[in-house]
């Protein structure tokens, strides 16, 4: 992990608590309830939703700190699955304002060439600004490029691809497009989508197109034979706590400090790596003497409920400390 990490996103949550400063709070609040309306509206959309200055700004300063705690989350899932590997070359696609891009670097220690793509050119200025402002040589060395995806677009070959937040802005071929060069350009391919029954059925699609190309899975899945939730019943998504700021207490009201990011991610490699035995897939439930724990195990073993007792001495003490998305049992 990168030394520097909380200073990273201690740095992105200082930076875009100052990007609506200046705005009067209702300004603020309306800029974020337009974004939320037309992300409400039709999609896939087949211009940039996000248009000009005050969109991105509110995108940066409302969603960015979720999107980043999410994709914090999938990355640890592979960086724990591929403990000595990190990634030299990262392609972000669809990056907007550079969320992964943060992740990234404060996942794993640089040196490393970052490229952002994405349609909308106010999204990649914003980035490029934020990213102007980190303590991070990575980040502040960062190319932010205009690309569409689509058919026609050709990814550099690159150790990481991520696409986080996107798939489900785009029309079922583009979709289809994005993840298979993923697939062809990336050494490691993770996708982040909404922890929604809807974004992990687009998340499951991927991870089959994911591994239909030759890739195995590094995280959340334990195997790469099918996921066991039956469609409709249940989704698998894991949650990230994400700081509360004035802003999110000014449009949604409630006094929280927190939230909770919902997600669901895929993340598969070329290169070989130790996938958990079974997963956690729910919060842990503590009862007197018991945890109870839900997990995702060894291909054939499905979906399980273990009960943890104190009379495993360890293990127990290991179950009271685990939490919803981590790898069981844990590493020794
Ligand atoms: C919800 S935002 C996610 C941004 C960022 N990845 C994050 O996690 O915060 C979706 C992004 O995808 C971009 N996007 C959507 N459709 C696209 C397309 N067809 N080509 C390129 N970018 C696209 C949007 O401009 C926007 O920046």
């Amino acid at each position: 992990m990168n030394a520097s990490a909380p200073t990273s996103a201690e740095t992105l949550r200082r930076t875009l608590g100052g990007l609506l400063d200046g705005l009067p709070p209702k300004q603020a609040t309306a800029a974020v309830e337009r974004l939320i309306a037309s992300y409400r509206g039709q999609t896939p959309t087949d211009a940039p939703v996000l248009r000009d200055r005050s969109d991105v700004a509110a995108y940066a300063a409302y969603r960015m700190p979720a999107t980043f705690e999410a994709v914090r989350g999938a990355l640890d899932g592979l960086a724990e699955a591929a403990p000595d590997w990190a990634p030299g070359s990262h392609v972000d696609v669809g990056g907007g304002t550079g969320a992964a891009t943060w992740a990234v670097d404060a996942t794993w220690d640089g040196p490393r060439e970052t490229t952002v793509l994405d349609w909308a050119e106010p999204a990649l200025a914003l980035g490029r600004e934020l990213a102007a402002a980190s303590s991070s040589e990575v980040l502040r060395a960062a190319a932010w490029r205009r690309a569409v995806i689509g058919s026609g677009l050709t990814l550099p070959e690159v150790d990481l691809v991520t696409v986080s937040y996107v798939l489900g802005e785009l029309t079922a071929p583009a979709r289809t497009a994005v993840v298979a060069e993923a697939a062809r350009a990336g050494q490691a391919v993770v996708l982040i989508e909404p922890g929604t029954p809807e974004g992990y059925l687009r998340i499951r699609e991927a991870r089959d197109q994911l591994i239909e190309a030759g890739l195995r899975i590094a995280a959340p899945c334990p195997h790469d034979g099918t996921c066991p939730i039956e469609v409709g019943q249940d989704w698998c998504h894991f949650s990230a706590r994400v700081s509360r700021s004035s802003l999110h207490r000014q449009v949604k009201g409630g006094s929280l400090p927190y939230e909770d990011e919902k997600f669901s991610y895929v993340a598969a490699t070329r290169f070989p790596t130790e996938p958990a035995a079974s997963r956690i897939t729910r919060r842990p439930q503590i009862r007197k003497g018991l945890v109870l724990l839900e997990l995702c195990g060894p291909e054939g073993d499905g979906l399980t409920r273990v009960n943890v007792t104190k009379r495993q001495g360890d293990l127990y003490k290991a179950a009271r400390d685990a939490d919803w998305g981590q790898a069981w049992p844990p590493a020794p």
